[in-house]
């Protein structure tokens, strides 16, 4: 590093340092670790018995502290493996072809492993562990102690550990993932697919989510001072009673301290308190997406003048409201909803989504106008709604199930209480399309319920359903204060609003418009469909109907496509073998089909001129060409070679059509205002073949964080610079220095190439099938003994065979010892590899390990299937394996069934994609050194390209080392 950066490394960890220190006047024992980095991973149902029920802090097989998992794949969350997986056209095309579900056993079950030190010194904190979202059942053990089992894979949930753990020592967390049960229609994931955390407090502390903020101004209009109500959940740990205060401190939008203000209150011994204070704020910088101005809360707790805990949390100030006349109102003022829907996918990574690609993800929807995403179908990963606070765009903010059950409302609860203080959250939404009981009084009841739930925990914000329905007001519409539509829209719409003229609108999802970027024409056989905003599934519409009927109705408050992006599974119109949505007006890496300048011309201010199609039609010379313009110029005047063809003027939320014969060269169009200005020109060109790979990044530093990532964006440009439409080349990328290729796609609905290379280590397992054993005694300790001896004579002892004999117990007698031994056979080819592990199936009830004569372990639960590392025990040639084990209660012995597991060098396969129409992506993420990447793009006949990322200096999230 040099001078320069050694400085400005400095002063980035000042500034990081700086709301910390304000936040916190005193150290106190809080810390907020990431829990991200360097889990073990391993594919694949092997310890289906690990869970055990008799016995507390038995968890066997990986759950186990002692399980050697030294040559399972090290990952990084957030983690999704079902990207991983390979297509297969017998697989569920819903959830994208993957290989996963109850078909799949072997793909459809994981487990992940993570140790860690804690000092002595944490010993008397309360120690929290919290999973921010995994897919999508998960058991979780701490040192062998099994303290959660969670359904739901878009719920966060979270642990006191604290009685569980080593103080100065070694912790283990294993966590068992059961992806096989979906819970959407949708590609959903699989894994540790969100961010853990480990948090530490003292025993008085804040609540998790325990803080709650907001600003009410009278009769919800943004005039004069709101009303900052703060309310700050406290629990006592203690074993006497406690009187605590919370200190308040509003920062502005700059980081002026405003406002301090405090309340108290005495938690009795071990029990929780709230503590409400109130302020007011005099003239406030409102939020909305244009100026999304964000204040902070700085939270103190204090014990007898102590400080015990400090929190910042971010907060806005803004009015949210539903008029049934006036549609969505923000901020007292009319203000049209111009919404996607989404679901957390992205090419290359799945499920799993950097931050850095979230807020990727969200400046890619603003560009065409967005204003709102709903987070369809379940809550969202807290880190979206950090981006849409930070960016501007509001949120529709999902439940994934709807019910009253106690469960179901405890993830409600959740849910609520981690989002409400965002100010981008504008309303909750109970639930999508519940076709078999929306009408129904239960239905009615429900929905009611979760309403209610919102209105105790958070009364700003109003409740919505996505209703599939037309004229109907029954059921969950009848109660539901908000009424969302999901596709109908019409006269049905405008009667509706006639006759429940006291109830307030909102388009839940609209459109549902397909078509593949790049293409113009269907291909049923490879599952493409013309992109010019005229196909859609029977129960959807254009972009231009449904806009056209919404634009001219503002007490519909607008609406949200579907969707933003295109996502894998529910590959409509087609089937296999397209293998994801065609919905998007982006495709899955977020590159802009031409309806996106349909939507960028009647969302934005910005002066839009687009042609479509591309203009390389070699085949098509004299025959028509439908070419259209999205623009929001007053009039269009389009040009063939120079030549007009025509001028046409633009209705309001339309687009413009033209038939031309097709000749090669460039097709034009000026764009005019009212006053017949020349404001906008395009152009579309006959490129001519691909001569050479550009790769362009999306920005040219990144954080050396090991988070941060670039985005790539790779086309063919042709011998004079100009992206060749319909390159199709496939393209090699190697990395060098700070980075690491995390992920590629290039947005083709049907393309089977894989989104990932990950390593691949080859194993081979030696079974050890011929065992004897002998009564025997020895002592309880790792000591040798004649019997574990490499030349020892056994060929007169029992023999015991491994298929017959694994469930038998050979030692029948209490507090009786025996020994087993088996050989087995290596070459030196064998002891090349990367390692070897000897895996053992259960040894009742205690047993010591030899390889070689050399001791490799011990286990003293009946239940452990431990297994060892043997690479520097074994050589060529026989090697001998021996157990000393000891019965002590009931029947016992050593199970048989025992393997060696020979691991070979990982290879990493070269990382590739082929362009679909021009284009790819590749998504890199920095490593924690600071300097740079060069990434480097080639394909066969092609010139190559590298292009170079810096990697900065900054401050690192804390982390658990
Ligand atoms: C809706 C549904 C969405 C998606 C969409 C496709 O009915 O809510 O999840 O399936 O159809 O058009």
């Amino acid at each position: 590093m040099n001078i320069i950066s050694r400085f400005y490394a400095l002063f980035l960890v000042i500034m990081a340092a700086l709301p910390v220190a304000i936040g916190r006047a005193a150290a106190t024992p809080r810390e907020h670790l990431s829990l991200d980095a360097n889990w073990k991973f391993h594919l694949g149902d092997d310890w289906p018995d690990a869970l055990h029920l008799e016995n507390a802090g038995t968890g066997s097989g990986p759950a186990s502290e002692k399980f050697a998992d030294s040559y399972w794949r090290v990952v990084n969350l957030p983690h999704d493996w079902a990207v991983e997986l390979p297509f297969d056209r017998a697989a569920d095309g819903g959830h994208g072809f993957k290989t996963l579900g109850g078909r799949y056993p072997t793909n459809s079950i994981a487990w992940y492993r993570r140790t860690f030190e804690l000092p002595q010194a944490d010993e008397g904190k309360r120690i929290w562990l919290t999973f921010d979202g995994v897919f999508r059942d998960a058991t979780v053990w701490v040192n062998g102690w099994c303290v959660r089992h969670h359904e739901g894979g878009y719920s966060p949930f979270r642990e006191d550990i604290t009685d569980v753990l080593h103080y100065g020592g070694k912790n283990t967390v294993a966590v068992r993932v059961d992806a096989t049960k979906s819970e959407g229609w949708f590609y959903e994931g699989a894994g540790i697919y969100r961010h853990v955390w480990l948090d530490k407090t003292g025993l008085v502390a804040i609540a998790p989510d325990g803080i709650f903020v907001e600003s009410e101004f009278e009769k919800k209009l943004p005039q004069g001072s709101p009303d900052i109500a703060v309310e700050v959940r406290l629990l006592n740990a203690l074993t006497n009673s406690a009187k605590t205060t919370a200190n308040c401190e509003i920062f502005s939008p700059e980081g002026k301290s405003l406002h301090r203000f405090a309340g108290s209150e005495t938690l009795s011994r071990k029990s929780q308190g709230t503590v409400k204070l109130e302020t007011r704020l005099s003239s406030p910088v409102l939020w909305s997406p244009e100026s999304p101005k964000l204040y902070k809360l700085v939270t103190t707790i204090s014990v007898a003048d102590k400080i015990v805990d400090g929190q910042a949390s971010t907060f806005g100030i803004r009015t949210v409201g539903f008029d049934p006349t006036n549609g969505f109102l923000l901020n007292g003022k009319h203000y049209e909803i111009y919404g996607t829907c989404d679901h957390q996918d992205h090419a290359g990574v799945g499920a799993a989504i950097p931050d850095a690609l979230q807020e990727f993800r969200v400046k890619q929807l603003k560009e065409f106008g967005c204003n709102a995403i709903r987070t369809s179908h379940n809550p969202p990963t807290p880190e979206l709604l950090e981006v849409c606070d930070r960016l501007g765009l509001l949120v529709l903010d999902e439940s994934r199930l709807m019910g009253s059950d106690s469960e179901n409302l405890k993830k409600w609860d959740d849910q609520i209480r981690r989002d409400r203080n965002h100010p981008c959250v504008a309303i909750w939404c109970i639930a999508n399309e519940q076709f078999a009981i929306q009408d129904t009084p239960q239905a009615a009841n429900v929905a009611g319920a979760m309403q209610d739930y919102v209105k105790q925990l958070d009364p700003t914000r109003p409740v919505t359903y996505a209703s599939p329905e037309d004229n109907v007001f029954r059921g969950i519409n009848s109660v539901i204060e908000v009424r969302g539509w999901n596709y109908h829209y019409g006269p049905q719409m405008d009667q509706y609003h006639a006759e429940h003229p006291n109830q307030p609108n909102v388009g839940t999802e609209q459109a549902s418009v397909v078509g593949t970027r790049g293409i113009y024409t269907n291909d049923r056989p490879r599952g493409y469909v013309a992109a010019y905003d005229v196909i859609w599934p029977g129960w959807t519409t254009t972009a231009e109907s449904w806009w056209s009927f919404f634009a001219a109705r503002p007490w519909l408050s607008g609406a949200f496509v579907w969707t933003g992006f295109d996502y894998r599974g529910e590959p409509t119109p087609y089937w296999w073998p397209c293998i994801n949505s065609h919905f998007g007006i982006l495709d899955t890496c977020g590159f802009p089909k031409d309806v996106f300048y349909y939507y960028q011309s009647w969302w934005t201010t910005n002066t839009v001129l687009h042609l479509l199609p591309h203009w390389n039609w070699p085949a098509r010379e004299g025959q028509e060409i439908l070419v259209q313009a999205f623009s929001n110029c007053k009039q269009v005047e389009l040009f063939l070679n120079g030549a007009s063809l025509g001028k046409q003027t633009m209705k309001p939320n339309s687009k413009l059509s033209w038939q031309v014969k097709y000749a090669p060269g460039a097709l034009s169009a000026k764009g005019f205002d009212d006053a017949g200005k020349v404001i906008a020109e395009t152009k579309v060109e006959t490129t001519g073949d691909a001569a050479q790979i550009q790769l362009t990044p999306d920005r040219k530093a990144i954080n050396a964080d090991g988070e941060d990532v670039a985005v790539f964006t790779v086309s063919a440009l042709d011998a004079q610079g100009r992206v060749v439409p319909v390159a199709q080349n496939q393209v090699s990328f190697a990395i060098e220095g700070a980075g690491k290729i995390i992920g590629v796609g290039n947005g083709d609905p049907s393309c089977h190439e894989p989104d990932m290379f990950v390593p691949n280590v080859p194993e081979r397992g030696i079974a050890l099938n011929e065992w004897r054993w002998q009564l025997a005694r020895f002592p309880h300790n790792r000591s040798t003994v004649p019997e574990y001896a490499t030349a020892f004579d056994d060929s007169t002892w029992n023999d015991l065979n491994a298929k017959t004999s694994g469930g038998e117990l050979t030692i029948k007698t209490e507090n009786t010892t025996a020994v087993y031994r088996a050989h087995f056979t290596l070459t030196e080819a064998d002891l090349d590899g990367a390692g070897a592990q000897i895996c053992f199936s259960g040894c009742d009830d205690e047993g010591w390990y030899f390889v070689n004569g050399q001791f490799v372990g011990e286990t003293h639960d009946w239940q452990a299937q431990p297994i060892f590392d043997i690479k520097r025990f074994i050589h060529a040639g026989d090697n001998v394996v021996a157990v000393g084990v000891n019965n002590s209660v009931g029947q016992g012995g050593l199970n048989p069934n025992v393997t060696v597991n020979l691991i070979g060098h990982p290879g990493v396969p070269p990382w590739s994609r082929s362009l679909f129409n021009g284009l790819a992506q590749i998504i890199v993420q920095s490593s924690r050194n600071a300097g740079e990447f060069k990434l480097s793009a080639s394909a066969d006949g092609l010139r190559s390209a590298t292009a170079t990322v810096q990697t900065r200096p900054c401050v690192l999230r804390p982390a658990v080392p």
